[in-house]
């Protein structure tokens, strides 16, 4: 088969299972396939698939078809400069916590070898890009998941990017300080929000990566015990009034909200230093 028609056909199987961009999803699947780049399968019609390519390619699209993540149909995923594995043991990491880098960066780019603790770390996104741009910083990141901490381990072996990464329930405390930048991109989904989510993410992300049992709170408790420094929180958008609320409660100096990409108030921070 051509390689035009193998999009052609990956994009209607797509479109049918409801997938929300079914034409650049087939370009990337078959690119992916190829180990070729979008734009080289777009011009090229010369190349065709072996049966062999065909068959993998089916299993793939079958996949997506289930609403599988399209990120972890290609177990990879693009986070800032890096190139992540993923799997269903860790969320996909989203743009909007790209934002929440950005903001870890303007905070400590003063500081030449801060440290830094990434709470709920899953496939390690947030640590990762924090050392690879920040190469003084000394980045902990910690998870109550093995299964996420197994992704994130392999990151590190992937990005060859020096991380710490330890099993850890922040219900239990935090990993003691003092941490120059804790920051954290906790599950903020509302219990009954789950079932009007896509497929993708109701069906097939973790739920203890997803669901708002607390994290937030307790995270913005804990906090103060090993921080002297600053705290940035990604958060739900409804919420982060009462997030920023509960922070000037709390003591923290300075606190915020920031917008992510979209104009939407997506990150909180506030400072806090022992007395
Ligand atoms: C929304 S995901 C964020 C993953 C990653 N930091 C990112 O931004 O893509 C939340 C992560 O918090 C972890 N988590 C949930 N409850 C936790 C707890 N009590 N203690 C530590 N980690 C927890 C989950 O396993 C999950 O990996």
């Amino acid at each position: 088969m051509k390689v035009r028609r193998a999009v052609a056909e990956t994009r209607q199987r797509l479109e049918a299972a409801g997938c929300e961009s079914p034409e650049v999803e087939s370009e990337i699947l078959v690119a992916h396939l190829l180990g070729a780049a979008r734009s080289e399968i777009a011009l090229d019609d010369s190349r065709k698939l072996s049966k062999a390519e065909e068959r993998t390619l089916d299993l793939l699209v079958a996949r997506r078809e289930e609403r599988e993540p399209l990120a972890y149909v290609l177990g990879e995923w693009g986070f800032r400069r890096l190139l992540l594995a993923v799997d269903a043991r860790v969320l996909v990491p989203r743009p909007e916590t790209e934002i929440v880098v950005e903001r870890c960066l303007a905070r400590i780019g003063t500081l030449t070898e801060p440290r830094v603790l990434d709470v709920g770390t899953g496939s390690g996104a947030i640590a990762l890009a924090i050392a690879d741009e920040h190469p003084g910083a000394r980045v902990t990141g910690v998870d109550a998941s093995s299964g996420a901490l197994e992704v994130a381990g392999a990151n590190v072996v992937r990005t060859g990017i020096a991380i710490d990464l330890r099993t850890w329930d922040l219900f239990t405390g935090l990993p003691e300080g003092p941490w120059d930048l804790v920051v954290s991109n906790p599950p903020y989904v509302l219990p009954e929000e789950i079932e009007t989510l896509e497929p993708e993410v109701r069906d097939w992300e973790p739920r203890l990566a997803l669901v708002d049992d607390g994290q937030t709170a307790r995270l913005s408790r804990e906090a103060r015990d090993v921080l002297d420094g600053v705290l940035v929180v990604e958060v739900h958008e409804a919420l982060a009034d009462q997030a920023k609320g509960l922070l000037d409660e709390l003591g923290y100096l300075d606190t915020e909200i920031r917008p992510d990409l979209t104009g939407r108030p997506r990150i909180v921070e506030g400072r806090w230093h022992p007395a």
